[in-house]
């Protein structure tokens, strides 16, 4: 038996939520481990949401600083780091099927650590799992202690053991970590950490811990920074934006009040994800129709258009709360797109509640939607609720559902055609050399024909054409 330095974790200690307040502390490289990455390399293998996107940015941050380099591929590395998602079980099952592709690799060169980290850890069975069946992994941390990678890779080179390292409990906001971005052009801007709604199916409330919010200051700055790099765009992050600043106990500051002041800053597009329908107030409406560089698109997570549904997964609103909100939001931002995530077959739901989802889709006009397939969670109330529905009447359930959903994909789509657009240019088309691709104000994937020179800049384009999951233009040379 290998020996191990243990720190396990404990969803019932993550379940917990204390009025302590949290602190503010600037990250700092202790000094031993400054170094130890100086000749190694590393791959860095990310799934789930876009925030572990951004958290990923930070452990390419911590990696590169301490003086490792990115592989070429995996033959190649001397470190192998997950960052893992648990909000379903097909997530984690692709994470494990990862780590015993990944065993051939440690036979290679015993040397190789593997280590994994995110939201998986923070669940006791996986990483009793880990423990039982993947002796590969050298390191296992979890969300709330990802700076503390460097230490835990100086402790693995000098002796060996594997790194157990999982707090249950959030500890306090890290700034100043160091951050290796992906794009040049947009960005991800965490404005908070954790989740306090507990939604009875999901995860995420213990696996993040505490909602937590930056503050305004340090984010403001942040973007300022972005905005002197050249950056174009921003996407803030949170579980719930929309509960920003409710846990700042000095002062009065909310979603909207940052909102309003990141508008001011001289950034083309700002966008912001994931929101709650219960806490997306009136002041925030007046805000996103008020300025121009607050991109008409709003991701706003419906999950059931079903009452009886709605209460079961402790979602806070009604089904007319949320209709109330939509009419709002239109009334406000005609334009807008509004997307949405929508999960069937939760335990007891009928035929009828699911047709009342459809009703609600087809009210909203949503131009798209992340629709899934209900996955009981270890630890969630909602995996001991009674579940009647068969996997085949819920997979029935989701290709209905999503056969409404792709429709508003193509209708969102179609209004385009014949209207300029200004579109933020990722790169190349996937497959075509020619062609590149982006998206315009209101998310929509466009495909024209340019320069790569035009990567990373806004360009107008006229729209041709569109098809259900994307659109196709014509460059305008303005
Ligand atoms: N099963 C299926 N979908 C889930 N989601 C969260 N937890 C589960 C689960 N246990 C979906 C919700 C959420 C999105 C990020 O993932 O729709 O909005
Ligand atoms: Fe999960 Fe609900 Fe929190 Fe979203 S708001 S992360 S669905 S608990």
């Amino acid at each position: 038996m290998q020996n191990c330095d243990y720190n396990k974790p404990q969803m019932n200690a993550a379940r917990k939520r204390t009025k302590t307040t949290t602190s503010v502390v600037d990250f700092a490289i202790p000094k031993s481990a400054m170094e130890i990455g100086i000749d190694k390399k590393y791959i860095l293998l990310t799934y789930g949401c876009q925030g572990n996107e951004s958290d990923s940015e930070k452990i390419r941050g911590l990696l590169e600083t301490i003086g490792f380099s990115l592989a070429s591929d995996e033959t190649m590395a001397d470190l192998i780091v997950l960052n893992t998602c648990a909000i379903r079980a097909n997530a984690e099952n692709k994470v494990f099927g990862e780590l015993g592709r990944l065993k051939k690799y440690v036979k290679a060169k015993p040397d190789l650590i593997i280590a994994i980290g995110g939201c998986m850890p923070q669940e006791e069975i996986v990483v009793e799992k880990i423990l039982k069946t993947y002796p590969q992994v050298k390191i296992i941390f979890g969300t709330h202690n990802l700076y503390q990678l460097p230490q835990f890779l100086e402790r693995v080179m000098s002796n060996h053991n594997r790194v157990i390292e999982v707090l249950s409990e959030e500890g306090n906001i890290i700034e100043k970590l160091p951050t290796v971005r992906t794009s040049r052009s947009k960005a991800w801007v965490d404005i908070m950490y954790g989740c306090d709604e507990f939604c009875t199916y999901c995860i995420v409330p213990y696996t993040r811990g505490k909602e937590r919010s930056r503050k305004p200051e340090y984010i403001i700055k942040e973007v300022q920074s972005l905005i002197d790099q050249g950056y174009h765009e921003v996407t803030l992050l949170g579980q719930n934006v929309n509960s920003y600043g409710l846990d700042f106990t000095e002062y009065r500051y909310r979603f909207s009040d940052l909102l309003q002041a990141l508008s001011q800053l001289p950034i083309e597009r700002i966008r912001f994800t994931t929101s709650h329908p219960k806490d997306f107030s009136t002041d925030l409406i007046t805000v996103l129709a008020k300025q121009k560089n607050l991109m008409p698109a709003i991701h706003l997570p419906v999950q059931s258009g079903s009452d009886k549904i709605l209460k079961a997964m402790n979602r806070k609103y009604t089904k007319a709360d949320y209709m109330d909100l939509v009419d709002k939001i239109y009334q406000a931002i005609p334009d807008v797109s509004l997307t949405t995530d929508i999960i069937v077959g939760f335990p007891g739901e009928t035929e009828s509640d699911f047709l009342e989802t459809i009703a609600l889709v087809e009210y909203c006009r949503f131009e798209g939607a992340y629709t899934f397939v209900f996955s009981p969670r270890v630890g969630t109330p909602a995996a001991q609720f009674n579940d009647t529905v068969s996997i085949d009447e819920k997979m029935q359930r989701l290709y209905r559902l999503n056969d409404v959903i792709n429709q508003g994909f193509a209708r969102g789509n179609h209004r385009f055609v014949n209207q300029t657009l200004k579109v933020l240019v990722d790169g190349r088309s996937k497959g075509k050399a020619d062609v590149l691709s982006g998206y315009s104000e209101h998310n929509k994937l466009v495909n024209f024909r340019g320069s790569k020179t035009l990567i990373g800049t806004i360009v107008n384009v006229k729209i041709t054409d569109a098809k259900t999951w994307s659109l196709a233009g014509k460059l305008i040379n303005e």
